[in-house]
């Protein structure tokens, strides 16, 4: 089996940890990032096949450091999954009293942490076999099946993120790119809640499945959820 080198975002907990030990468990390096938070993937730190570097995607200074370490071990990256983000919604704040310092912080993590991140790591998937890129959404960032009155910075964090993947798809189809953008269900994680529908074990599982298919890069069906079930903008 070929193996892979996968680079994940965000990896201390939830999604991102889940991903990081099934990637682990097949066979592939995983370059695991994390914020500030190392003590889940310390238990993970004799495995050889991982590397664990400390990456905000926040902070382009972070990231910068980050890349440089990171290039100094691999040359090249077939999977990169831009997983970190933050959900910062007080379900009691509608539009008269919402938190415009909070709002701009979700925003600053999760839809322009990615594009950091794509900035310094993109060559790196240039050089890789597998040349995908997945940007972790959410079915909070579609426009046409909006529902919610409120949440207004982590739905407009998504429908950003969004469209930093069709416009990078675009971009990457003449390089043999693929960009995902995955909606991963809705996980009992800290940020999804115990009463969520399924585990990140499970959301990791679907999202494996399809970091291993053979994509074209032209077809423009790029939102999905965790299953393959294509996803309206
Ligand atoms: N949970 C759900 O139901 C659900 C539904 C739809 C979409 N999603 C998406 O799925 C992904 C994973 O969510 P999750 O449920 O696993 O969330 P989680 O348990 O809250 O984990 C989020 C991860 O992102 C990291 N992170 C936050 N800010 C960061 C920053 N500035 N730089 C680097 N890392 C940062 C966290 O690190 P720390 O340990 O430092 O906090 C943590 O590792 C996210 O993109 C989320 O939006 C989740």
């Amino acid at each position: 089996m070929l193996t892979y080198t996968i680079l994940i975002t965000g990896a201390s907990k939830g999604l991102g940890y889940s991903l990081t030990k099934l990637y682990l468990s097949k066979g592939h390096k995983v370059i695991a990032t994390y914020r500030k938070n190392l003590e889940k993937l310390e238990e993970l730190k004799d495995n050889p096949n991982v590397i664990i570097c400390q990456m905000d995607v926040s902070e382009e200074d972070s990231v910068k450091k980050a890349f440089e370490c990171i290039r100094e071990k691999t040359n090249h990256i077939d999977i990169l999954i831009n997983n970190a983000a933050v959900y910062l919604e007080d379900r009691s704040k509608t539009i008269e009293n919402i938190d415009i310092e909070k709002a701009i912080l979700t925003l600053n993590i999760n839809s322009i942490g990615p594009l950091r991140v794509l900035k310094y790591f993109y060559n790196l998937v240039e050089k890789g076999a597998k040349k995908l890129i997945i940007n972790v959404s959410s079915e909070a960032g579609s426009i046409s099946n909006c529902w919610r009155d409120r949440e207004y910075a982590y739905c407009m964090s998504k429908s950003a993120l969004n469209m930093l993947s069709a416009i990078l798809q675009n971009y990457s189809k003449t390089k043999g790119i693929k960009v995902l953008s995955i909606h991963p269900g809705w996980m009992r994680t800290d940020m999804g809640g115990p009463d969520a529908d399924i585990s990140p074990e499970e959301a990791a599982e679907g999202i494996y499945e399809l970091s291993m298919k053979n994509w074209d890069v032209n077809d423009k069906n790029i939102y999905m959820d965790y299953k393959g079930n294509l996803m309206s903008w």
